[in-house]
């Protein structure tokens, strides 16, 4: 928490630099035309600088300290806490568990991600309803909900660890083969899929460039940075809320919160990238 103040002012500045990129719905877009291009844009080279920067005093420690308050002193209805919140490595234990998601939780037989697992919990143990978490599911200017918080902090405690996502029960590889699948599914208004954007090297959209999801070297770049501290807004948002906006660049229809095909797509993601270091909350423009 050290230069706080300075910190905030970098923020403010690139902020209104990158508000004027700020990611729109890409209109015209036509991925594979933007391949030729140059390699990084400009801006993005000098986000880069800015993130390096920024990432030594992440405003994302605010909502790590938020969700740690709440994982650790909140209790609910009934005096249960996160305490017996099993991530999958035991009940409580937080260190390591968001880099070992998704993965199967046989107390509901099913493949659930990080934010899906803390949300369960959340509801279970700490008596938040379910539908109030629908209502407003991600952060906006006004609100960071108490959930992105909490997965802030889970992510956190995995700072610096290797992804390592399980492929050992036979739903843990089916989420994965349905995401793969969802991952190269073409459909919509422009016959797009994530692969159209997402499926080769070198892509971009006006001043973004698109990992290529499909190789382990870029697919950690579903991972890295997230959850993310939003510069144009500053506030917290996650994969999930990546994965929405990603359905909506893709001229689909928004997926419900928490839906099987977003565990599945980042089940997919995620095993791609197994092996490489995950640095914890990062910081997206
Ligand atoms: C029309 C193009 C388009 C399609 C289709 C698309 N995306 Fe994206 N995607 C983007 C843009 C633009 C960004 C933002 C890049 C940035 O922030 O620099 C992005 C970012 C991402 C990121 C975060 C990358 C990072 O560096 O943080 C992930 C993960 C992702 N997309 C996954 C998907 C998935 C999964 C699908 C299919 C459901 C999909 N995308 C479909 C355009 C697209």
């Amino acid at each position: 928490m050290k230069q706080r103040t300075s910190t905030l002012l970098a923020v403010a500045a690139l902020t209104a630099a990158l508000a004027a990129h700020a990611q729109q719905p890409a209109k015209k877009a036509s991925p594979q035309a933007k391949a030729a291009a140059p390699a990084k844009s400009d801006i993005s080279k000098e986000f880069e600088k800015f993130r390096e920067v920024l990432e030594e005093d992440n405003p994302a420690e605010l909502f790590e300290a938020k969700g740690e308050d709440i994982w650790k002193n909140k209790k609910g209805p009934s005096g249960a806490s996160m305490a017996q919140c099993d991530l999958g490595l035991g009940a409580g234990v937080v260190k390591g568990a968001y880099v070992r998601m998704p993965r199967w939780f046989a107390d509901v037989g099913q493949v659930m991600d990080a934010e899906r697992r803390v949300v369960h919990c959340m509801i279970k143990y700490l008596g938040y309803k379910e539908e109030d978490i629908r209502k407003q599911p991600f952060s906006n200017v006004n609100k960071t909900p108490d959930h992105v918080s909490v997965i802030t902090y889970v992510a956190a405690q995995s700072r610096n660890m290797k992804i390592a996502a399980p492929q050992k029960h036979p739903k843990e590889v089916e989420t994965y083969n349905i995401g793969k699948e969802i991952f190269a599914y073409r459909a919509g208004p422009y016959d797009f899929s994530c692969a159209s954007c997402h499926g080769a090297d070198g892509m971009r959209i006006r001043t973004q460039d698109l990992p290529n999801l499909r190789k382990p070297a870029e697919a950690i770049r579903a991972y890295q940075g997230w959850p993310g501290y939003r510069m144009t807004g500053g506030f917290m948002l996650t994969q999930q809320w990546r994965m929405n906006d990603c359905f909506r660049q893709q001229r689909f229809p928004e997926p419900s919160y928490l839906s099987d095909s977003i565990t599945a797509l980042l089940a997919y993601m995620t095993v791609t990238a197994n092996g490489q270091v995950y640095k914890g909350p990062g910081i997206k423009r």
